[in-house]
């Protein structure tokens, strides 16, 4: 609406917003949301998958228009939601979970895009303007890049980087950043960098919304924190007076127990997938089976591997190497031969990998799975609305619409859809790639339940995870990477957190008697 700009004072807030509601046909996304952020503070967004977080995003951002008798205010100054040009002139900028970067153009490119390049006469770029403001804003945000490579070529930690400095690039400054789930693609040794951009742009009195699922970082990184659930405001409390169960609490509504053991299952039959001599990018020679029921888990540090292990085997990946399903082995980079062969894949990239956009959720469910829900030749309506029914609950999807839209759906409740979808047509083998990641709080139980049901019925798993708590949650086993190789497997009493990470840290297993002797 306007670009007039005030410096906020200390106490004023650099955002206030009252009555925010956002509603998609007769569902209310969004109900009378109040909230603000202070110069200076971290304020962390959280709340189950679909409790209207990124919608709030959207909003802000001028994606979505918010339903009338709203108030909204960026430094004092008052503003109109819904336009995308005044949410950035007023100082609200944005970093998306997926960062929108252009692979083929480069760091400056990126940086600047979608603001005015810096012209010479004759309204020519100046290009080496350009480049040096660029590198001059990565630079203040502690980091040093070759602001002329391509962005294709950077790590995750460098990706995000950009996609910061970019939304901080403007003629007007900023006073709100938002960061929506910016760790999810982010391995774990990441979120320290994060966070010290996050402190640099508080120093600069630059306002943080902070939306992650991961209540570890909440504690460490938000001043703040407000809990929305099913497009309610719960509770909007300082950090401080929260402990973990507490927090928890808010989010679902009542006391989960996360109880961490481990699914036990017989294994002493011969493997249904057996993997040898696998290389492929990160890999270096990797061997190993699972056999029917077994869940087997793949840890190690970013970089070691892990990460690529579940889409070489698929064949989403290029790799060489041996890879047999009940003894038949499957050619490389052939998924398709690899699903009728029964394996199943899900990949980290939350994105829609699998699911069918335009489609509902119920035909997402029951199109690759037709058979359990025909009645003689034809399809039993009963039948399949019950059993669609069934896998909603199973999973937690909320709301529990069969009929929304993939692409209406929350990223976490497109992960819990496309997990149903394997699982409801029980794959020999699935193989997942951070099964829980933009999953809430209070579905990640739900889904180990749904996992050990699977896994009780024969089916196997390959879970690879950058969440060692997880890994001692599901699995029978857990092989620990480091530089592309097996460097120990962790079952039984010694699968531990502990001993995951001292594994994954050092590269080498511990012996867990040494201590002892
Ligand atoms: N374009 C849309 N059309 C219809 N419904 C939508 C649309 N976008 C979001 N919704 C619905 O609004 C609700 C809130 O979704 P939102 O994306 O804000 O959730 P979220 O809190 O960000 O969840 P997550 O943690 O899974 O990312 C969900 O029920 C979702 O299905
Ligand atoms: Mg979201």
């Amino acid at each position: 609406m306007t670009s007039t700009r005030t410096s906020p004072s200390p106490t004023q807030p650099v955002l206030a917003v009252a009555g925010v509601s956002k509603c998609f046909g007769a569902h209310r996304a969004l109900d009378s949301l109040t909230f603000d952020v202070k110069p200076g503070e971290v304020h962390a967004l959280v709340g189950h998958n679909g409790s209207g977080k990124s919608t709030f995003v959207k909003v802000l951002s001028g994606f979505h228009t918010p339903e009338p008798g709203y108030r909204a205010a960026v430094a004092g100054v008052p503003m109109t939601l819904g336009s995308a040009r005044a949410a950035h002139d007023t100082g609200l900028r944005f970093v998306h979970q997926e960062l929108g970067l252009v692979d083929n153009l480069s760091v400056a490119d990126n940086v600047l895009l979608g603001s005015a390049f810096p012209t010479r006469r004759l309204g020519r770029i100046d290009w080496t303007r350009a480049r040096r403001q660029a590198a001059d804003l990565l630079d203040r945000l502690g980091y040093s890049l070759d602001v002329c490579q391509p962005v294709a070529g950077l790590s995750p930690i460098h990706r995000t980087a950009v996609g910061i400095a970019r939304a901080m690039h403007g003629d007007t400054p900023p006073h709100v950043l938002v960061l929506d789930e910016p760790t999810a693609a982010l391995p774990t040794s990441g979120v320290a960098g994060l966070f010290d951009v996050v402190r640099r742009l508080q120093a600069d009195g630059i306002g943080v919304i902070y939306i992650s699922h991961h209540l570890d970082e909440v504690f460490e990184i938000a001043d703040r924190v407000t809990v929305l659930r099913d497009g309610q405001h719960v509770a909007t409390v300082p950090i401080d007076e929260l402990d973990t169960d507490r927090l928890i609490e808010l989010i679902v509504g009542k006391t989960v127990d996360l109880g961490r053991t481990a699914a036990k299952v017989g294994v002493d039959q011969a493997p249904v997938l057996e993997v040898r001599d696998l290389y492929a990018a990160g890999l270096a020679g990797v061997d190993f089976g699972v056999s029917a029921g077994e869940v087997v888990g793949i840890a190690g540090i970013a970089g070691s591997g892990r990460e690529t292990v579940a889409g070489a085997v698929f064949g989403s990946l290029p790799r060489t190497g041996t890879v047999s399903v009940d003894g038949a082995e499957i050619r490389p980079e052939r998924p398709e031969r690899a699903i009728e062969a029964g394996l199943g894949y899900i990949g980290a990239d939350r994105a829609v990998t699998g699911l069918i956009p335009f489609l509902s959720i119920r035909e997402n469910l029951t199109l690759p799975r037709l058979d359990a829900v025909l009645r003689g030749f034809f399809l039993s309506p009963q039948r399949e609305a019950r059993d669609v029914r069934q896998w909603l609950q199973r999973v937690d999807i909320r709301p529990a619409d069969p009929e929304k839209r993939a692409d209406q759906l929350s990223g976490g409740n497109q992960q819990k859809v496309l997990l149903a979808r394997w699982l409801r047509s029980l794959p020999r083998v699935l193989l997942i790639d951070e099964p829980t990641q933009g999953v809430d709080v209070g579905a990640v139980e739900r889904i180990y339940q749904v996992i050990r049901q699977a896994a009780a019925r024969e089916v196997s798993f390959v879970v690879s995870s950058s969440n060692s708590d997880e890994l001692v949650a599901l699995c029978n086993r857990v092989l620990v990477l480091s530089r592309g190789c097996v460097v120990g497997e962790l079952s039984g009493t010694a699968l531990t957190r502990e001993a995951i990470d001292r594994a994954c840290l050092t590269g080498a297993l511990t012996d867990p008697m040494e201590n002892l002797r």
